[in-house]
């Protein structure tokens, strides 16, 4: 059954996409060097690889805050030319305005973009924090809230101004591991509820099998695609596929790419 209403049409490109720091000292030498990777609309892909292996690099430069060095990089057709309107970024740490309430917060977003009236933006952003779970705590302010629901708020305010393509890197890595279960299903629930196309990158890859409809997996520096798995698993995806032996058989598969064949895989693959 397909789980997903993905036109299917090619929306991110990358084709043979090398991106170097011109201020690292070392000359070339690339932190990603030849990434091919297509992201279609509706698609939720994942990135893992090993830590310093270039994914925020990457990341970065689909959010058009780092230029690529070499290859082409394309959002629906035409080159990335900076940061814009149809990309959010959700990072690790939810960032938050630490003296506006969570509701304005959520509104800051759609603030800068001037794109429509005061009470509407409001309007939006109570829908938002509804969808997420946070009706309740809309006048609070953030250091009132836990990691996971500061990360939740973030998650409103990416999707406030209604990106074309959410990037996520590593948004649930400091939050406690069963909290983030939760915040896996959440945001799925999220993704398919507002027809979101995802790039989400981590270092776990259990999370990855759970959320992805494919993982790519990079090697260490330089970064570059060494395997693609597709996870053809039914959706909505409840937390009882972590046992399945096809999710278990996905996970070893993409643990395998990472670390190597040879090397056995503990408890499930998650590092
Ligand atoms: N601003 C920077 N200037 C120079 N080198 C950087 C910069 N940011 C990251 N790097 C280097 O680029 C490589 C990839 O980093 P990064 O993309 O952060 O990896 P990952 O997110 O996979 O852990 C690393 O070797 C890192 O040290
Ligand atoms: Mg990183």
């Amino acid at each position: 059954m397909p789980h997903r209403r993905a036109t299917g049409s090619a929306h991110l490109e990358a084709a043979g996409v090398c991106i170097e720091y011109r201020d690292s000292g070392h000359a070339r030498d690339p932190a990603v060097e030849g990434v091919d990777l297509t992201v279609s609309r509706g698609d939720f892909v994942c990135i893992v690889g090993p830590s310093g292996c270039g994914k925020t690099t990457f990341l970065n430069a689909v959010a058009g805050f780092l230029p690529v060095s070499a290859g082409s990089l394309t959002l629906d057709g035409r080159d990335i030319p900076g940061p814009g309107p149809d990309r959010a970024m959700v990072f690790q740490h939810a960032s938050l305005l630490p003296w506006r309430t969570v509701l304005d917060n959520v509104t800051y977003g759609l603030e800068l973009a001037k794109s429509m009236k005061r009470a509407q933006a409001r309007d939006r952003a109570r829908e938002l924090l509804e969808l997420v779970g946070l009706a309740g705590v809309a006048n609070q302010h953030p250091g009132q809230l836990s990691g996971g629901m500061q990360q939740r708020v973030n998650l409103a305010r990416a999707l406030a101004v209604e990106p074309e393509l959410l990037l996520l890197d590593e948004p649930f890595a400091s939050i406690d591991a069963q909290t983030r279960e939760v915040m896996q299903s959440e945001l799925l629930r999220i993704c398919a509820a507002r027809d979101v196309t995802a790039l989400f990158v981590t270092h776990d890859i259990t999370e990855a099998a759970f959320l992805a409809d494919r993982v790519c997996v990079f090697s260490p520096r330089p970064g570059r695609i060494i395997r693609e798995v597709p996870i053809p698993l039914p959706r909505p995806r409840e937390q009882r596929i972590r046992r399945l032996p096809e999710f278990l058989a996905l996970v070893d598969e993409i643990s395998d790419a990472l670390y190597g064949a040879a090397t056995p895989v503990a408890n499930g693959g998650s590092r």
